[in-house]
Parts: structure tokens; sequence; C-alpha cells
């Protein structure tokens, strides 16, 4: 099968498209035939090797699993004998983690994997892109942040994959919601639900006397220490951006205002699928939907990290891949 490469950390450069051997399912997995799979923020990152800690879980040298991608959405082709939840021709989606290996024609994953049935009403790009911005969002507002009906919310980066869903996920619990992001990206924020929006280009929204319950910073261009006034007594600032996170949640430990941090992908298996549940009913319900940008073939995933590291997507970006009929 054909499937993007990684044998070094570097530019889009190392990515390759190759011809490797298709995988089996063990009798606990499902073999998906990949229609859609995700190139994120993050994946960028792994590529890259950076930050240097990140090595430490991925491989110190070069990557442990040197195909990429997380996110999916495809067709179960094949299942181990011992699979129960899933049957051959199922519509799904998922990611794999730690296990990569997505953007590729096919990925084996074990049934009580990070994997659900298609939501009814998106197509498999939409899916694939699920499992970054819009759950990570999920978890971040839901259970880091405990988010309330009624509260004041700002999102920074609201106009990324994590900032999309969050403007709307902050509106499905009842919050008061900002966005902040650029001039060209207020029309759309405003179209999500946003009730105000700050332009970055013009205005510093710490530089005002509003204050917020929550301010997620989805992208970590802010600090804990920049947004500390613009937060209520009580209030969290939230980023997915662990450096300076880190020190900053140390100092704020006993403090009313908290900095909080979380790796959505670290968490255990089984609330990563219950937090993915409920966000695809929420999805199905139409109560959110994902911002897709630019779509890229298989054989062009490196000029999709090409565009994702210029820092400037709007909401998702996928890979989709062509099969012959058989
Ligand atoms: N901890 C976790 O579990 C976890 C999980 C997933 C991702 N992440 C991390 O979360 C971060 C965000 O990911 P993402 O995919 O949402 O990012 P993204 O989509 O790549 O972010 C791009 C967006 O950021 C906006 N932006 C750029 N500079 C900005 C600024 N100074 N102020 C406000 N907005 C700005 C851009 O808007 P303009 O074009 O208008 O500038 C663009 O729409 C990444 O660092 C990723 O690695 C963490």
């Amino acid at each position: 099968m054909k499937a993007i490469v990684c044998t070094k950390y570097g530019s889009p450069d190392v990515l390759e498209l190759q011809e490797v051997e298709k995988p089996t399912p063990k009798s606990n997995e499902v073999l998906v035939r990949v229609y859609a799979s995700s190139v994120t923020a993050a994946d960028c990152m792994m590529r890259k090797g950076t930050p240097f800690y990140g090595r430490l879980f991925l491989g110190l040298m070069k990557p442990n699993i040197s195909i990429t991608g997380t996110g999916f959405a495809g067709v179960i082709e094949a299942i181990g004998e011992e699979v129960k939840l899933f049957k051959e021709g199922d519509s799904v989606f998922g990611e794999t983690g730690v296990g990569f290996s997505t953007n590729a024609e096919y990925v084996c994953l074990p049934e009580e994997g990070l994997l659900a049935t298609l939501p009814n009403n998106m197509t498999y790009e939409e899916a694939a892109s699920i499992c970054d911005g819009a759950l990570t969002s999920w978890s971040f507002l839901k259970d880091i942040g405990k988010i309330q009906s009624g509260q004041s919310v700002l999102i920074n980066g609201a106009s990324g994959s994590l900032g999309s869903a969050a403007v709307q996920i902050a509106k499905y619990f009842g919050a008061k919601v900002t966005g902040v992001c650029s001039t060209t990206n207020l029309e759309m924020v405003k179209s999500l639900g946003a009730d105000k929006v700050i332009d970055y280009t013009k205005e510093d929204f710490t530089k005002t006397d509003q204050t917020y319950d929550i301010i997620f910073d989805t992208v970590g261009k802010s600090s804990f220490s920049h947004c500390q006034g613009s937060l209520k007594a009580q209030g969290g600032y939230l980023s997915p951006v662990l450096i300076p996170l880190l020190l900053q949640m140390m100092w704020t430990s006993n403090e009313s205002k908290k900095a909080k941090f979380s790796a959505t992908g670290l968490r255990p298996i089984s609330e990563l699928r219950g937090l993915l549940n409920e966000l695809k009913e929420v999805i199905e319900a139409g109560k959110m939907k994902l911002v897709m940008d630019k779509s890229y073939p298989l054989e062009q995933t490196a000029e999709a990290h090409r565009y994702i590291d210029k820092g400037h997507k709007k909401g998702n970006v996928v890979i989709t891949v062509k099969h012959n009929k058989s």
C-alpha cells in the first residue's frame, strides 16, 4: 500500500510517499480502508521533533513509528476473529494516537481503541478531523475548565482547529463567548456563534476592563501572567501548549486563578472514548460543525505540512486517499 513515511526529523521534505506492506489485523483489531486522514499542527511539531522533550515519546533521534498521521476516517475492510464491536463495511473514524500510521491507504487499530462509527451527517474528510481540535477542545472546556452556562469565555486563536471547535462548544454549554482572531477571520468566527469578536491585529484583549471566567488560549500565543488581570476571581487560563505553562501551573496551584494544561491524546483510552461519544452526539444533533480548510491528496502530504507550518490555517486540513475499485 501507499503511505507517507518519515524516517528523520526535519522540514516537510523529510516526508516521502513509499510503497509499504499492507497491515494485517491482529485478533482484536480492525483493518480500515482509509478515505481521509488528518494533518494537524501537532503532526507538524512531531515531524520537526520539537519541542525536544516530545522525542522522549516519539523517538530520540528519529520517529520510532515512521508512518505519519493520527486522525482517520474510512471503511472497515477486515476484522480479527475476536472483534465484537464492529463489522466489515462499517464506516468509522478515530485516532491512533501514539500508534500514528494513518497517512496511508490502510491502518489497523484495536476495536477498543479510539474508534467510532461515522456520524450520519458527516463526510469522511470532516470525521477524520474530529479527534484533533474538536475532541481536544471538548476535553479542555468540559473536563479541565468545567465550563458552566452563563460564564464568560474568551477563545484565543478562534479560527484554528481547536479554536473553531471551542467557540461552538462554549456556545453549546451556554457561555457568553468572545473569539479572538485576525481581520480576515472575524466573519467566520462570528458565524460559528461568537457573541463578540476581537481582532488581535488591532486590539490586545488583555488591555480592556473585560474579565472572563475562562480564557482558553488554543494557540498558546498569550501567557497566564499576561492574561491574569483579565480573569475573574477563580477564573482559569487553559492552554494546550505546554511551554511555558508547566511552571505557571506549579506557581498557581494554591492561587484562586489557575493555569491548566492537559495532553488530551495521553488521557486513558476509556476516558477518550467517553468524551468522543459525547461529542459525536452533539455533532449528530447538528449543534456543531467541523470547519474545513484545505484538502490534499495523499501524494501531497508534504504540501499540507508546508501550509500548516505557516500558522494560519482556518479549522482543519485533511488528506484524501483514492482507492482503485476492486
Ligand atoms: N495539548 C493537547 O492535547 C493538544 C492537542 C491538539 C493540538 N494541540 C496544540 O494546540 C495548538 C493549536 O492547534 P490548532 O490546530 O488549533 O492550531 P492551528 O489551527 O494551526 O492555528 C492556526 C490559527 O491560529 C491563529 N493565530 C495565529 N497567530 C495568532 C495570534 N497571535 N493570536 C490569535 N490567533 C492566532 C491563526 O489565525 P490567523 O490566520 O487569523 O492569524 C490560525 O487560524 C498547537 O500548538 C497544537 O500542537 C495540543
